[in-house]
């Protein structure tokens, strides 16, 4: 029963500006926000309307990585609140930040990913702060078992409740299915395995994705993935009732095989309705990219949409 649901990528993108007015005219309140240099360094790691007010809301992590500051959105008047979610373990530092409702209670959950600062592995661990009505984040849960690279998320059972499409230590891809249960327990996610259709390992970093490629108003699922050569192979993945399907799969040509490969974009950019895979690559020379491409996938054929030639 695998089928998948866009409906949380809609909740995702919502993004309201707050402080542009009719005439696009544009304030800056960085130094009312954030009151002192220290609480402006660091990055925006998301964005999210965590307390459903309607303002969108961002997670800035700090720049030790140790703190998750929620910048709550507010009016001219009473312009932000903040809450501070702190990692409390010396070893761990935050990588990422993935904001969705993991059991399905209807409040925004944080979901954190930590790696451990002595080890130079690419392995991750997951802890998720609770969502309530409160927006107090009083819970929280370490997550058993570490995956490869940052999960990506999405709806894989349709349920409405978010999951994760991850690679687990051995390369081997699951979903990990959020669902309701006793947070105060030891809850963790429901793993399932993913079709046998290809074993091929996912690209580290991946720039895996949860975009309609088919056409058919669902979102798919696009996996950046490597073949034995050590070529890329993106794969696209319908969602259907019996599992996701391998809908496609597709290379670069040969004249690429000594590109770096950037991270994969989606765009419609000829107005057809679908969205087409854009790939920046670059001819490496020397530590140096001598040649840089933007690439377009349309029609089974790849399009180069701009070239830079350095050399
Ligand atoms: C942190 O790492 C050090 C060195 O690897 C280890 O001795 C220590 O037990 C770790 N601390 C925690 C809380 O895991
Ligand atoms: C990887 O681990 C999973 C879960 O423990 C297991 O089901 C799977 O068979 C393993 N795959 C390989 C290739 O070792
Ligand atoms: C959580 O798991 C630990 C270790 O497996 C166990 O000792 C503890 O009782 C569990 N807690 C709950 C609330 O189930
Ligand atoms: C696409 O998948 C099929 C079936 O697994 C496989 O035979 C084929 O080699 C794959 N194509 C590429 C470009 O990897």
């Amino acid at each position: 029963m695998l089928l998948f649901n866009m409906w949380l990528l809609f909740i995702q993108v919502c993004i309201i500006f707050r402080f542009c007015d009719a005439q696009n005219l544009v304030t800056d309140v960085t130094g009312q926000v954030f009151t002192t240099p220290s609480s402006r360094s660091g990055f925006v790691a998301a964005y999210v309307d965590i307390n459903n007010d309607k303002l969108t809301d961002i997670c800035v992590v700090s720049e030790s990585r140790k703190e998750l500051k929620l910048v709550y959105g507010g009016t001219e008047t009473r312009l932000v609140q903040f809450k501070s979610l702190v990692i409390t373990d010396d070893n761990l530092s935050i990588l990422g930040v993935i904001p969705g409702d993991y059991n399905g209670d209807g409040h925004v959950d944080i979901l954190i990913t930590l790696k451990d600062s002595n080890s130079n592995s690419n392995l991750v661990q997951i802890k998720i702060f609770w969502g309530d009505s409160e927006n107090k984040f009083t819970s929280q849960n370490d997550i058993d078992g570490q995956v490869i690279d940052e999960p990506l998320l999405l709806d894989a059972n349709a349920d409405m409740v978010s999951d994760l499409f991850v690679t687990i230590a051995n390369g081997t891809r699951q979903f990990w299915l959020g669902h309701a249960g006793a947070i105060t327990g030891n809850w963790s996610f429901e793993h399932t395995s993913f079709s046998k259709a290809s074993s091929k390992p996912v690209k580290f970093p991946h720039s895996n994705a949860f975009v309609d490629l088919t056409g058919d108003g669902g979102a798919d699922l696009f996996v950046t993935t490597l073949d034995t050569n050590g070529r890329i192979v993106f794969e696209v993945w319908q969602g259907t009732e019996l599992g996701p399907h391998l809908f496609s799969n597709y290379s670069l040509p040969n004249e690429y095989d000594n590109f770096e490969i950037g991270q994969s974009a989606f765009a419609d950019i000829n107005g057809d309705g679908q969205q087409e895979h854009i790939l920046p690559v670059c001819k490496v020379d020397n530590k140096r990219c001598i040649r840089s491409n933007i690439l377009v996938y349309f029609d089974k054929e790849w399009t180069e949409i701009f070239s830079d030639n350095n050399q």
